[in-house]
């Protein structure tokens, strides 16, 4: 190596790789069959799930969580466990286009579900207008949250579509404004330890008006 060169990453790197693991890109969902998609041992069940369009066959304890099935059997680390407890929205994922936390439930109870990940959102290199606007307007800075975030921010956009009032709502008949009070609602249930808030809602705003869902 030429005196005065580095191996050492750069903040450019650092940074980089930050985005890439936040945004959910850096990891696609293995596409042989691994071991966790064995026959079931006794004790555990045979379940069926399409995940980010696959579908996934899975051997696993009735106990094993959903979230943990994803990250642990499926390698979809993306969704992030930050709580375990509901409390934080790090696990959102979606299930038939609802926003879940997937550290709530039992993978057992998906049978046949269609769940959608932060990694099943872009399409190749493009990515989701979602995806898009955190990165524009920098709705991250760890990034632990962020994957939580975006599958929350993308089901909460279809609910305010089809009308659903929050507490905020003031006219319950017409259609939602999402306002950045409807938005800071709506998102309440995805803590952010950065408070990257101004930011995120920023972002949310700009991909509602981009006409995102
Ligand atoms: Fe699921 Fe915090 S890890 S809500
Ligand atoms: Fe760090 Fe939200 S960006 S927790």
């Amino acid at each position: 190596m030429p005196p005065g060169t580095s191996i050492a990453p750069t903040r450019r790197d650092l940074l980089e790789g930050a985005a890439v693991t936040a945004l959910g890109l850096a990891v696609a969902a293995p596409a042989a069959v691994g071991p966790a998609e064995a026959r079931p041992l006794p004790g555990e069940a045979a379940i069926k799930l399409t995940v980010n369009g696959v579908e996934r066959t899975l051997a696993v304890d009735p106990r094993v969580t959903l979230l943990d099935a994803l990250r642990e059997r499926l390698a979809l680390t993306g969704s992030k466990k930050g709580c375990d407890h509901g409390q934080c929205g790090a696990c959102t994922v979606m299930v038939g286009g609802r926003r879940i936390n997937s550290c709530l439930t039992l993978a057992v109870m998906h049978e046949g579900d269609e769940i959608t990940t932060i990694e099943g959102l872009a399409e190749g290199d493009e990515l989701h207008p979602m995806q898009a606007a955190f990165l524009a307007h920098d709705g991250f800075q760890c990034g632990y949250c962020t994957p939580g975030q975006i599958c929350s921010s993308v089901a909460m956009l279809a609910e305010a579509k089809a009308g659903w009032p929050s507490h905020v709502t003031a006219d319950l008949a017409g259609a939602v404004e999402l306002t950045d009070a409807e938005i800071r609602e709506r998102m309440s249930g995805n803590l952010c330890r950065c408070a990257a808030y101004p930011n995120i809602v920023a972002a949310i705003r700009d991909a509602s008006a981009g006409g995102a869902t």
